[in-house]
């Protein structure tokens, strides 16, 4: 193992897509930002340099974190956020962990732009569970907006209505050519016949679930937020925001003479505006083709993508993953729990005052999201830092997160007619090694729609699924506790519920949160604190010295 050492210039730099040119803040002038890159048991020192006005923090989102929660990222949970002018160095090792996965700002919504691969090799003398591929792509789905996102949050904040949807979706920053002026912004995957590549797609979207199909090959999914899982093959690829995948695409065994089309468009199920227009990239194939048929003139053939929502493709597309659990890579699923918690996920809206009149929905002052009715308050100090220093009851939260949902819920009759939210910042304090199951259902009280659910410092295994109201008698002897998948992110089906379990062996403060952006500025997030062990190698090690201050 070896440490390596990265910096992070977050600066400003112009960019130009769908003829818009605008200043964007980016790592090192890079937009989508650089590749780091780790082996399994490296160290990482990542300097993060702040040289624009806006407050950043840099989230290595799906790194375990094991004891180094202090370099974890999100803002005003872990850490404050890196001033204007100041720096700070992330240090964490990469244990027990081999994929793809991303990093991103982790404030407001600088990762629009902030955002970039994070792979992690095998150690060196170990290799993948499948066969060495020809060539590793990295392809990150993201989405551009012509106007600047802080600006489309804020204002969305404080209408209270749904923000602007972006204009574009991109791969790997690009729109490609379904958009207007954006031909020479295209994504080409160049190929050779006969080869397998490794295809690392990353979800960097801010709001969308995506689906994802390459024309006329098939994907080999082998990997799922940097966990090894049993291949299968699919034509279709689903991928929430903050899903990372690795998937093996074996090229015809001649050329094909023509190209292919790559698109990506979003699963939606909500209500309000989305954008539904396609991303396209390219697959070439490289050999040279016969001077008659000149290259301008290759057909280009397009993937059909499932109906916008379709959401019996998704589930049929997620009940495809299971672990590889075997003796080299096995499934650790907790077989009894400790604790079990019932989360109910979703939109609501926050009160309108008392003798007003408000225009939100159903005369509420503003769309809201929460967690069993409570819409999460950031703090104006790191929660970890006052968790590290005893300070839970100093004003800046409290440890009440509530163990069941406030308001009744019921996806299957009439929804009750309730949708107020409640705004806090509680969190929710377990013992170190617990084995902790949480049911996470989507209330759809207020338009039925998914949500990706990640989790941060732990793996989680996703027990089970399934729609309508979760049924604490019939269900969980249903659970798969045998080789379900692990992941950081899993969606909250629309309608349904997901089950999962995870052994609480970090110790620090860990936010699990809705992935869309949106959600999450509307309050969709909540706060683990796992305490510390009784041993020293259980406890949380003291914060580093140049750990940012509020
Ligand atoms: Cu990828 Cu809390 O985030």
């Amino acid at each position: 193992s070896v440490t390596r050492h990265y910096k992070f210039d977050i600066r400003l730099q112009n960019v130009t897509r769908l003829c818009h040119t605008k200043s964007v803040i980016t790592v090192n002038g890079k937009f989508p930002g650089p590749r780091v890159v780790a082996r399994e048991g490296d160290r990482l020192l990542v300097k993060v340099v702040n040289h624009v006005p806006n407050n950043v923090s840099i989230h290595w989102h799906g790194v375990r974190q094991l004891r180094s929660g202090w370099a974890d990222g999100p803002s005003y949970i872990t850490q404050c956020p890196i001033q204007s002018g100041q720096s700070y160095v992330y240090n964490f090792t990469i244990v027990g962990q081999r994929g793809t996965l991303f990093w991103h700002a982790h404030i407001s919504w600088l990762r629009a732009t902030l955002y970039g691969p994070l792979i992690l090799f095998p150690r060196s003398n170990e290799s993948y569970p499948f066969k060495k591929p020809y060539k590793e792509v990295p392809i990150l789905f993201g989405e551009w907006w012509n106007a600047d996102p802080e600006a489309v949050i804020a204002q969305a904040l404080q209408t209270g209505a749904g923000p602007n949807v972006s204009d574009a979706y991109t791969f790997n920053g690009l729109p490609g050519p379904l958009y207007n002026c954006s031909n020479n912004d295209t994504f080409k995957l160049r190929v050779k016949p006969g080869k397998t590549y490794l295809l690392r797609l990353i979800n960097a979207a801010l709001n969308d679930e995506l689906f994802f199909s390459i024309a006329n090959h098939t994907l080999v999914t082998v990997e799922a937020d940097a966990s090894y899982v049993k291949p299968f093959e699919s034509e279709i690829i689903v991928i929430g925001p903050g899903q990372t995948s690795n998937v093996l695409l074996k090229t015809k065994p001649q050329h094909p003479k023509t190209s292919f089309y790559m698109l990506a468009r979003p699963y939606f199920t909500g209500m309000g505006t989305f954008d539904n227009s396609t991303v396209a990239g390219i697959l070439e194939y490289k050999e040279p083709l016969p001077s008659t048929n000149s290259h301008h003139n290759i057909p280009i053939i397009r993937p059909s993508l499932p109906a916008i929502n379709d959401t019996s493709s998704v589930a049929n597309f997620s009940s495809k993953f299971r672990s590889l659990n075997n003796a080299k890579y096995p499934a650790n699923v907790p077989q009894t729990v400790d604790k079990s918690f019932f989360f109910t996920v979703g939109l609501g809206t926050s009160p309108c005052p008392k003798n007003q009149t408000c225009q939100g929905p159903n005369n509420s002052s503003k769309f809201a999201a929460s967690m069993n009715n409570m819409s999460f308050a950031l703090p104006s100090i790191a929660l970890l830092q006052q968790h590290f220093h005893g300070q839970a009851n100093n004003g800046i939260y409290t440890t009440d997160f509530p163990a069941v949902p406030l308001r009744p819920f019921n996806y299957t009759g009439t929804p009750p007619n309730n949708t107020r939210v409640t705004n806090g910042t509680k969190t929710l304090v377990i013992p170190f090694n617990t084995r902790v199951q949480v049911v996470l259902q989507d209330t759809s009280i207020l338009g039925a729609e998914s949500h990706p659910l990640h989790l941060h410092g732990f793996n989680f295994y996703v027990v089970g699924q399934g729609f309508g109201n979760f049924n604490p008698n019939t269900d969980p002897p249903k659970f798969n506790l045998v080789d379900p998948v692990e992941r950081n992110t899993i969606g909250v089906p629309s309608g349904g519920w997901v089950a999962i379990r995870f052994l609480a062996d970090n110790p620090g403060v860990w936010l699990m949160h809705c992935h869309f952006d949106v959600h999450l500025s509307w309050g969709l997030r909540m706060a683990w604190i796992v305490e510390d062990g009784k041993l020293p190698n259980q406890k949380l090690p003291p914060p580093p010295a140049d750990l940012p201050k509020c």
